[in-house]
């Protein structure tokens, strides 16, 4: 019997998409699930790929059927389950057999295996849903090294590409993988919320049927803002219930889920204090979105927020405008976040390698990766707006930012999103803030002094005797 390239734990949506991802390439796989059935039936399903796949019952068998040293990817739900598995596999692995967890590990998790000591272990961030482990992720390496470049040809080979590139790349030791992954689904979250507020815009103001908004989506998908994700709203919008022959979006109830890589994201961004008040307000949005009784409550005391917006009040344009603007700031929020834990972490995390490995097979695919890879290999390069190409757009686009937030927020449209990317913009332009007030107030109730414009040495105000 030939011995598999590689294993995999876990058929479920992305490990069986992703094992038939590995076979599809050419490479001989070993599987292993859980529920057996599961593995039938998925073997079954493999049509002419079943040839490249090894089905196994237990994990002594999967073991076995490996060629030396092992490499096995683990695809199951992120946490205590994937401590399980690793403890039930050590055992009857060879110390330099290697561990991948492809799921969505909080890097912590990813940094403490990392240093078990117990065996080589990596941690992939693995981007694209079902359809992109099918045929093309993104996938964010994080561990040794060596421990990567034993397995790049597959992960490369199985990643998306771009321009001839795979979209596969090591980006730092231990947990590195992990935590750009959670930055990519921060900045999903921003993306998709000031999308949601957009939406929210021409459906709640203007009173545009959702097939329509579909339409404007869809030559929105032509110009600057391409993207999956603005490709995926236009389709979204356009779809019709099966059941009812309504827009599907009108039958969708307005409670949005999550797996908390976003909640993350936030909670790391506060202890590595860099700010991303464009991804924390999408994270809340999404936690103020499921108080479902309450937001009926309110209507019922305070009347409806949002209230008509006639077509000359906003354009369409300056909606467009309003999201390049935001899209941009989210993104550049993301990357600071990244920039700030290469020193607080001593990771890699080369942010142009980054913006590459973003510009295929990931959710927050969009035209403006490949420019944003660019203008972050300037090495002078600072917060990516200020980057020439970006710094222009944003002199083109924020006027339209300020008018919609502003128009949107005197007609109770609510955009947590677009309007903290607002004022981030104008917070990172203003080089004489406000938090002098600040510290007089802490010097004033707690001595803890303060820094003089004039340089001189009297750190406390008049108020401490
Ligand atoms: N879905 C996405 O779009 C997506 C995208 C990127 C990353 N991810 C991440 O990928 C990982 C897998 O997600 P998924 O969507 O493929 O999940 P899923 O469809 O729910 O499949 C989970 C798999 O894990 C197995 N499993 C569950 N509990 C287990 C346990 N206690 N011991 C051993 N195996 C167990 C299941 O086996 P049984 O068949 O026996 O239940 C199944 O094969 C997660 O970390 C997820 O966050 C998901």
């Amino acid at each position: 019997m030939t011995e598999a390239q590689i294993g995999l734990i876990g058929l479920g949506t992305m490990g069986a998409a992703l094992a038939l991802n590995i076979a599809d390439n050419g490479f001989d796989i070993a599987v292993w699930n859980r529920t057996a059935a599961k593995t039938d039936d998925f073997v079954a399903d493999a049509g002419p790929l079943a040839t490249r796949i090894t089905a196994t019952r237990t994990l002594e068998e999967l073991v076995s059927s490996l060629a030396q040293p092992r490499a096995i990817i683990l695809m199951v739900p992120a946490g205590d389950i994937v401590d399980k598995q690793i403890a039930a596999l050590r055992p009857l692995l060879a110390p330099d057999d290697l561990i991948i967890d492809a799921g969505n590990a909080l890097f912590h998790d990813t940094n403490r295996r990392a240093a078990a000591g117990d065996g080589p272990f990596l941690g992939i961030g693995v981007s694209g849903g079902e359809e992109g482990a099918r045929f093309g992720p993104s996938i964010m390496g994080g561990g040794d090294r060596a421990h990567w470049d034993r397995v790049a040809p597959i992960l490369e080979a199985i990643a998306a590409s771009y321009g001839g590139q795979p979209c596969a790349t090591w980006l730092g030791d231990a947990g590195a993988g992990h935590f750009v992954k959670a930055v990519h689904n921060g900045i999903e979250y921003a993306d998709m919320q000031m999308i949601a507020e957009v939406y929210g815009v021409m459906r709640d103001g203007f009173g545009m049927a959702a097939a329509e908004i579909g339409d404007v989506f869809e030559n929105w998908n032509q110009g600057p803002l391409e993207s999956y994700l603005i490709g995926i709203s236009g389709k979204v919008a356009a779809a019709t219930d099966t059941a009812t022959g309504r827009p599907m979006l009108d039958m969708i109830v307005d409670a949005a889920g999550q797996k908390g890589t976003g909640r993350w994201t936030a909670i790391e961004a506060q202890h590595l204090a860099t700010p991303i008040p464009a991804i924390e307000a999408a994270v809340v949005a999404r936690n103020l979105s499921s108080r479902r009784d309450e937001r009926a409550l309110g209507e019922k005391l305070f009347g409806a927020a949002p209230q008509p917006i006639s077509r000359d009040e906003i354009t369409l344009d300056q909606l467009e405008q309003a999201l390049i603007a935001g899209k941009i700031l989210c993104y550049a929020q993301g990357f600071e976040m990244i920039r700030g834990a290469q020193e607080a972490f001593g990771w890699a995390l080369p942010l142009p390698e980054i913006a590459k490995v973003w510009r295929a097979g990931c959710i927050i695919r969009s035209a403006m990766l490949n420019d944003m890879a660019r203008a972050l290999a300037d090495p002078s390069a600072q917060n990516l707006m200020f980057a020439d190409g970006f710094a222009d757009q944003l002199r083109g686009t924020h006027a339209a930012l300020r008018h919609v937030v502003a128009v949107g927020s005197l007609h109770g449209i609510a955009m947590p999103a677009l309007s903290s990317g607002l004022a981030y913009f104008d917070a990172m332009r203003t080089a004489r803030g406000t938090a002098n007030m600040i510290q007089g107030q802490r010097d004033y109730f707690g001595r803890h002094g303060f820094e003089r414009m004039d340089g001189g040495s009297d750190k406390h105000g008049p108020w401490v005797g």
